[in-house]
Order: structure tokens, then sequence, then C-alpha cells
């Protein structure tokens, strides 16, 4: 804490509020009294200036363009960690030892398969039905699978769920793509790596062998640490709210799925490469920027402005890095949607709208192009950025459950609507 004080003056009298410092970034002042003491809320609508938890695990930047898992910077951890280390790093605080590593990966792989029953909870879905309404439905229904983990109470139950989650979701969503195109579930492989396993589910087929291609898996892994976890972001501040009311873990999680659906959040990466495939050509990419800068316009260039990094998104700096690589070794010369990335990138940046306003590519602005060129269709990419986020999900979730201090969430508002009126009986209006 602080020596100095915060202090509110409404009218002849003044309140003072502590500021709490954490380790590093801004400190906060700790208005939890203010409503007792002076019977007024804050207002804050879309949180831009709250912070509605203290936590340990991810650390942003948004003007230095730094993103830390528990310290380690993401571009270390892209290129030299894998993404189960990244999961142990994120649940547990630490980089594992060999024999914990090796210990996790067989406790994550042995939770891969799900309940034979829930693939008639497939069948129940149109086929055309988009990857996320499927996944979302299927995590909310594991409550009704896994009741041996549903008890928040009891952190033996709350270990359990947090492994199913992150063993399965791959599977969940390997199966929602298969059941869209009409093919045979794939069952998962103990022999495969994480990536590796999930590149099969989705790619294999009965009839002939599927061989993973090892720069792919990487790039896929690459793809799942960079997703893993993101401070309090929206579908996150989601899983919390929902947890505060010591809701079970599978419907905190299907919440999160919920809200990273939408196109301003982790939907944004398959608006992206929709938005790049209706420009086409480079020559259209004015049209587009005129248009996201119209305020008359709702049109915004989708992959682009982020609510805390106000320079680049330092994920987008290894996406872009990794789409180059991936092409490039799958003999994809000239991609015509990356092209259009880079030039738009490129005018964007030097355009004075989206410099002014410190709008950058962030890390749904690329990974559609990684996604596109390995094989999945637009429909998987928030799919695949919800199977990534699974673990940031559980271990914020965990960390708050957690928390002694945990109380159930319950904003106030500032009312505006009409006052205390007489009921009028249909006669008479
Ligand atoms: C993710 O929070 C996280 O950490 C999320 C995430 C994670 O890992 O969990 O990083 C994942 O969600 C990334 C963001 C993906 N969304 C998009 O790419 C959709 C396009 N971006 C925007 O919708 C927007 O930038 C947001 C939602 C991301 C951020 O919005 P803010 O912080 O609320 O900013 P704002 O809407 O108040 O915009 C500020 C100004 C406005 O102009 P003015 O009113 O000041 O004149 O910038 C403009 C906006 O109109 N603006 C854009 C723009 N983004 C903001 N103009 C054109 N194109 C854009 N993309």
């Amino acid at each position: 804490m602080s020596d100095e004080k915060a202090k509110l003056i409404i009218g002849d009298k003044t309140y003072e509020f502590a500021i709490l410092e954490g380790t590093v970034g801004p400190s906060v002042i700790d208005i939890r009294s203010l409503y007792s003491q002076t019977g007024l809320f804050t207002y804050d609508p879309g949180f831009t200036s709250t912070a509605a938890c203290d936590s340990s695990i991810t650390y942003i930047d948004g003007d230095r363009g730094q993103l830390l898992y528990r310290g380690y910077s993401i571009d270390q951890l892209a290129e030299q960690s894998s993404y189960l280390e990244v999961c142990f790093l994120l649940l547990y605080g630490e980089l594992p030892s060999a024999a914990q590593k090796k210990d996790f990966e067989e406790r994550i792989t042995r939770h891969t398969m799900l309940h034979e029953q829930m693939h008639y909870l497939y069948r129940g879905f149109r086929r055309d039905a988009h990857p996320m309404a499927i996944v979302c439905g299927v995590v909310g229904a594991m409550a009704a699978f896994y009741h041996d983990s549903t008890d928040i109470t009891d952190p033996e139950q709350r270990e359990l769920a947090s492994i199913r989650m992150i063993g399965k979701m791959p599977t969940i969503a390997a199966m929602a793509y298969k059941y869209s195109i009409g093919q045979p579930f794939v069952y998962p492989r103990n022999d495969l790596s994480y990536a590796g396993n999930f590149l099969n589910m989705c790619f294999a087929v009965p009839a002939e062998s599927y061989e993973v291609n090892p720069i792919i898996e990487r790039a896929m892994d690459r793809i799942f640490t960079l997703h893993a976890d993101h401070e309090q972001n929206a579908s996150t501040s989601t899983v919390r709210l929902s947890g505060s009311s010591d809701a079970n873990p599978f419907a905190c999680i299907a919440a999160g799925v919920a809200c990273l659906w939408g196109p301003a959040h982790g939907g944004a990466n398959e608006a992206a490469l929709n938005m790049l495939r209706a420009i086409g050509t480079p020559d259209r990419i004015p049209e587009f920027v005129a248009r996201a800068k119209d305020k008359n316009d709702p049109f915004r260039l989708m992959g682009f402005g982020h609510r805390v990094y106000k320079s680049y998104d330092p994920r987008a700096q290894v996406m872009q890095k990794t789409a180059r690589e991936v092409l490039d070794l799958l003999g994809v010369e000239n991609n015509p949607t990356l092209q259009v990335a880079r030039e738009l990138e490129k005018i964007a940046l030097e355009d004075e709208y989206f410099v002014t306003r410190k709008l950058y590519p962030n890390v749904d602005f690329y990974s559609g192009i990684i996604l596109d060129a390995i094989g999945f269709p637009t429909s998987m990419f928030t799919a695949i950025f919800a199977l990534s986020r699974t673990v940031g999900w559980i271990a914020q979730w965990k960390e708050m459950i957690g928390d002694p201090q945990k109380k159930i969430g319950r904003p106030r508002q500032l009312y505006e609507g009409v006052e205390r009126r007489e009921y009028i009986p249909l006669a008479k209006r």
C-alpha cells in the first residue's frame, strides 16, 4: 500500500482512500468503501479505468507492447516453450521441471476423450451450425456428464475439472468441425502432441492415414500459446463473474466461450479474414480504410485496435512472423490475402486517423491467414481461439475461487428510468 492517499472532495467534505500498489503497472485507488462513505457509485461503463480484481497471472503493458505470462515474455515463450508447458506455468506459477512437465502432459493426455454419450449431443445440432454454437453447448453440457468435478469447494475436484477442460477442449472443437463437414469423429491419440492430436482429429479420415506436418504442428502449438491468456479481457471477466456465484467450472467456461464469440473480441479473427477477402486486392484498400474512418459507417478494420495495447500487440508481431514461415514452408507464394494484410497494415499505420487513435494490428489480424493456410474454415477460427484460451480462463477462475476475499460480483448502475408511479388499470389506459 502506498503512503499517499487519494482525496475526494464532495461539497464541504474530503474523503480519503488508500492507494494499493502492485509489483508493476498502475496502482489502484481502493474505493470499496466509497458508497458506504459517500452514498455515491463510480461510473465506468466498459471498465476503461477499473481494476476488477488483483491477479498474479498475466501482465500487459499496453504502451510498451509487452505481454508477460507469470513474468515470462510472450515472444520468448512462443519461441522457446510449448503450449502445455505454458499451461503448467499459467496454472501453477512456475515453469515445470522435466518430471513435472512429463507428469502434466500425461495427465492432460489421459483426459482428451469425451464421454461417448456426448456424441449424441452433437447429433442434435444442424450440420451447418456454427462451431462456436456447438462448442458453447457441449462445454456447458459437461456439467451433465462429469459430476465428480463440479463441487468448487473441493480443491481436488477443481483440479480435475481444470485438467478435463484443457484436455477435452481440442476434442470438443475438432468434433464440432468434423460434424459441420459431415465427416466421422476422429478419436484422440495418446501418441501425438497436444497440437498434433488436434490436427489429427480435425484432418484425419478413416479412409487413409494422416501425417502431422511438424511445421504446421509447431505453428499450431505457437498459436495456442499466443492466445493462452490475456489479463482481464471480456471473456475472462465473464468467467470470473460467473465463477463468483460459485457456478460449476463447466458453466463458467461455457460463459467465456459465449463472450469470446463476439466479433469485437475473439470473433475478430474470423471477421478479419473475411474482411481481407472482401477487400480482395490492394487497390481496394483505400475504400475500406475510408469506411473504417467514416463515423456514419459501422464498419471497423477487424483485427485492428485494442483496449489495452496502444502500440503494437506483441502477439501480432509473432503471428506475422509465423504466417510468413508457414506460407513459405507450405510453398504458398504470394498469398493474396497476406499481401492485402501487409499493405493494409502499412497504409493504416501511416494514416493520421489510426495513428492518433493508436490503432495497431492485434492478435486477430494475422492469425486467420495462418489458420486458413493450414486448412481451417473461417468458422473454426474462434473455436481455436477458445481452445487456446481455456487454460487462461481456468487459471483465472482458480485464482478467484481460491481467493479468501472472493465476493459475488454485483455492479450497480446510474438509474435514468422513470421514478415510482401508480399502476393504471387496463380500463383506464
Ligand atoms: C481481442 O481485451 C483483450 O485483451 C482482448 C484480446 C484477448 O486476447 O482477449 O486481446 C482479444 O478481442 C482483440 C481485439 C479484437 N477485436 C477487433 O479486432 C475488432 C476491431 N477493433 C475494435 O472493435 C476496437 O478496437 C476494440 C473493441 C478492440 C477496442 O475498442 P475500445 O478500446 O473500446 O476503443 P473504442 O471503440 O473506444 O475506439 C476508440 C476510437 C474510436 O474512434 P473515436 O470515437 O475516438 O473517433 O478508435 C476507433 C473508434 O471508432 N476505432 C476504430 C477501430 N477500433 C477503434 N476505428 C476503425 N477500426 C477499428 N478497428
